[in-house]
C-alpha cells in the first residue's frame, strides 16, 4: 500500500490523510492510557473493538439526524471520517455522579443527578485538560455563544440517544465525553460530533450488577479491558468477525 501521510498521532488513535480532500483516515490503536498518560499499556484488540463500537454509535447518530464525522469503516482498525477543525474542548455529559465529579464535589459514585450535567474541559495535555466554565470559553475565544448553544444541543441529543441504546442492552450510561468539530461548507460552517464514541470515553455500568464495562476497568485495575468492551459489543450485536487479536473465548 502506498505510504500515507500521518497528520496527527494521539494517545489512542492516529490520523492519516484521506483519499479525498476533506477526509481523514482514523486508525484505532491498542494503546490505553489513563491519568494523562501516567498509566499506559497495550491492550490487544482494544483498537478493533473501539473502531467497531464508534462506527455503531456514529451510524446510529446519523440515522437520527445528529451530524457527525463518520463516513465509513475501512477495515478492522480504520474508518474514513470528515476532516474538521476540533474545538479544543472535551464535552462531558453526566447522568450519575462518578470519577472526577464525585471527587470534586464529594458525591458518592452512582448517585443519580437531578438532570444531565454538561461540563467542559480545555483540551491541553500539558495542563491535564482542566475543567473550564463558559466564561473562560467565551473570553478566550475557544467557541462562540452560537457554538456553545449548538454544542449543548448536540451533547444532550447524544446523551438521549446513547442512554436509550445502552439501556436497551441492560447498561447504564453514567457519563461520557465527546469532541466537537467545525466543518466549512461554502460560506457556512457547522458543528459535528467528531473523534470517537467508545467505552474509552464513556462510563458504562451493567444495570443489574453494577459491573464496569468501560475504561475504568483499566484505570482502576478491575480485570480484562477487552472482556469488558467485548461484552458491550456482544450485547449491541457489534462483535467483530475475524478479529485475530481478540481472545478466542470472547468470540462466540
Ligand atoms: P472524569 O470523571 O474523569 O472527568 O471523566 C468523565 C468522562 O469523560 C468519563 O466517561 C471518561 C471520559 N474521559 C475521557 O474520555 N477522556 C479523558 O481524558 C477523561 C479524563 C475522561
Amino acid at each position: 500500500m502506498a505510504r500515507r501521510t500521518k497528520i496527527y498521532e494521539g494517545k489512542a488513535k492516529t490520523l492519516f490523510e484521506g483519499p479525498e480532500p476533506g477526509t481523514i483516515v482514523q486508525y484505532f490503536k491498542d494503546d490505553a492510557t489513563a491519568f494523562n498518560a501516567e498509566k499506559k499499556d497495550v491492550i490487544e484488540g482494544k483498537g478493533v473493538l473501539n473502531n467497531m463500537l464508534s462506527e455503531y454509535f456514529m451510524t446510529g447518530l446519523t440515522n437520527i439526524g445528529v451530524p457527525n464525522h463518520f463516513i465509513k469503516r475501512l477495515n478492522m482498525r480504520e474508518q474514513l471520517v470528515k476532516a474538521c477543525e476540533i474545538i479544543p474542548l472535551e464535552v462531558i455529559v453526566r447522568n450519575y455522579a462518578a470519577g472526577s465529579m464525585s471527587k470534586r464535589l464529594g458525591i458518592e459514585e452512582g448517585t443519580m443527578l437531578p438532570r444531565p450535567i454538561v461540563e467542559y474541559c480545555y483540551k491541553d495535555d500539558a495542563l491535564g485538560d482542566p475543567l473550564v466554565s463558559e466564561e473562560h470559553i467565551a473570553a478566550f475565544g475557544w467557541a462562540s455563544q452560537q457554538d456553545m448553544d449548538d454544542i449543548l444541543s448536540l451533547a444532550l441529543r447524544v446523551n438521549d440517544f446513547l442512554s436509550g441504546v445502552m439501556y436497551g442492552v441492560g447498561i447504564k450510561l453514567v457519563d461520557f465525553k465527546i469532541e466537537i468539530g467545525r466543518v466549512y461548507e461554502g460560506d457556512f460552517q457547522r458543528l459535528i460530533v467528531a473523534d470517537e464514541i467508545s467505552p474509552d470515553s464513556c462510563r458504562l455500568w451493567d444495570i443489574e450488577t453494577g459491573q464496569k464495562l468501560d475504561k475504568d476497568v483499566f484505570r482502576r485495575d478491575l480485570g480484562s479491558l477487552t472482556d469488558a468492551y467485548s461484552e458491550v459489543a456482544k450485547r449491541l450485536g457489534v462483535m467483530p468477525k475475524g478479529a485475530t487479536p481478540m481472545k478466542p473465548t470472547l468470540i462466540n
